[in-house]
């Protein structure tokens, strides 16, 4: 393809590709690098973490701990992080407002484990993410005892919190977020007693293994989780963190999709609560093998190669969606090619990511010639869509939405381009990714 170029400071330009080709390591998970540091800054001693996500969010879940007493030393190039946990209650009341910046996962982890500190917090974030719903660990932490408050009516950030003397509760979670989930264990674990979580538990699971590897009081049921509050000291955990399927999820899709593509995956975490995407591209005809499975630090790894292939239509709703929310901007990319009407229902939470996902897809498809029919909790796109038309699309400052659009470029017709305006946003998850993208396109 013509390489993607960069005309002004905030637009790229992407071409057609010729052919896919090549090797990509995708950088480190960014599920697992939030839990490493913010888990392990309550471990006893020195959790060494590698493979470390050194984009934005990640970033700000280390400054946030560092504000809050814990000493970490970044190496940025190395992509390593050593944190020198301070134990269960080592964390220091803040001199000033901590600030998650654009990640939710940061806020709502935060929320949760300062309620079970008796000093004052304020948390705010960005503009996107001062939009976003607090009100979910609001009220379960209030029930818990925690002083939690925030802007709106306790439903927005910035959030205030003064924590201490929580009691054991019992709650069914209304939404599967595995950010809600974990706020609530993490608040467990200063609880007097059980806090006894049901309902929609059912989400990636990173935490429950993380925190029982460290030897949190945590037990799984058939349908509860239970922290037995409060918990004794927490070993510091080394972590060697596998590649994050939602980076690679883009390459996934984009192989499948071309005509003419080959392409390595290397050390990919491959946790079956993050795999929907897997299956539902192989639901749809793709050509996605696993090999050099692994262990490694408790989560499955593995290199995936994936070939072009032809694309049925997918259909995408129910249980699945908590397994490939992230994913659902790469796959309506799929959803392009495929045959057939693709559809997405029961994902709702898209409207409140980290822009309304399914609002942005509409508008920004809509200005390459592809009609996007939306509904409150998903959309349909008919495909094969002939004739994509070059374009300047907006990505709203959401990494991910960058990155779809980046790779329907790739489709487009020979001499037509698209323009991604504010392609930064991509180092939110993945730093790296143009110089990724230009490499494997021919
Ligand atoms: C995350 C959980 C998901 C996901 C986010 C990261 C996590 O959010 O969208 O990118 O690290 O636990 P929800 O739990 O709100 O669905």
């Amino acid at each position: 393809m013509s390489a993607p170029t960069a005309p002004s400071s905030t637009r790229i330009t992407i071409g057609s590709a010729r052919r896919l080709r090549g090797e990509i390591t995708v950088p480190g998970d960014k599920a697992l690098s939030h839990r490493a540091v913010i888990f392990n800054s309550i471990g006893e001693g020195v959790a060494h973490i590698t493979n470390f996500l050194p984009g934005e969010d990640c970033l700000s879940s280390i400054a946030c701990m560092r504000q809050l007493g814990i000493q970490i030393e970044f190496d940025e190039e190395a992509r390593t992080v050593v944190v020198h946990g301070k134990g269960l209650r080592g964390l220091e009341e803040p001199s000033d407002i901590l600030n998650a910046g654009n990640s939710g996962t940061t806020m709502r982890f935060l929320s949760g484990l300062l309620s079970g500190f008796p000093f004052q917090s304020v948390i705010t974030g960005d503009g996107s993410l001062r939009s976003r719903p607090m009100k979910r660990v609001i009220e379960p932490l209030k029930l818990m005892g925690s002083n939690i408050s925030g802007r709106k009516n306790d439903t927005l950030a910035p959030l205030v919190i003064r924590g201490g003397n929580l009691k054991s509760f019992r709650y069914d979670l209304p939404v599967a977020s595995a950010q809600l989930k974990t706020c609530l264990l993490l608040a467990g674990l200063y609880a007097e007693g059980d806090t006894v979580l049901g309902g929609l538990i059912e989400s990636r699971d990173h935490t429950e293994r993380f925190l029982t590897a460290m030897g949190a009081p945590l037990e799984k049921t058939a349908d509860t989780l239970v922290m037995h509050g409060p918990a004794r000291d927490l070993k510091a955990l080394d972590v060697e963190v596998p590649g994050d399927i939602s980076s690679a999820a883009f390459w996934l899709v984009a192989a499948s999709v071309h005509p003419d593509a080959d392409l390595t995956l290397r050390k990919v975490g491959v946790n079956e609560t993050r795999t929907g995407v897997i299956d539902v591209l192989r639901q749809m005809g793709a050509d996605i093998t696993f090999e050099n499975e692994t262990l490694v630090g408790g989560e499955p790894v593995a290199d995936l190669r994936v070939k072009s292939a032809r694309l049925q239509a997918g259909h995408i709703g129910g249980s699945i969606i908590p397994r490939l929310v992230d994913e659902i901007p790469a796959l309506a990319v799929a959803a392009l090619l495929a045959e057939g009407t693709s559809e997405v229902r029961d994902a709702s939470e898209l409207r409140v990511k980290e822009t309304d996902r399914i609002a942005a897809i509409a508008k920004e498809f809509g200005r390459l010639g592809v009609e996007v029919a939306t509904r409150s909790d998903g959309f349909s796109i008919n495909g094969p869509v002939s004739g994509l038309k070059g374009s300047l699309v907006e990505s709203y400052g959401d990494h991910r939405l960058a990155m779809a659009l980046a790779i329907a470029g790739l489709l487009l017709p020979a001499g037509e381009a698209l323009e991604v305006e504010d392609f930064h946003c991509a180092d939110v998850s993945y730093p790296g990714f143009w110089d990724d993208l230009a490499r494997i396109a021919e």
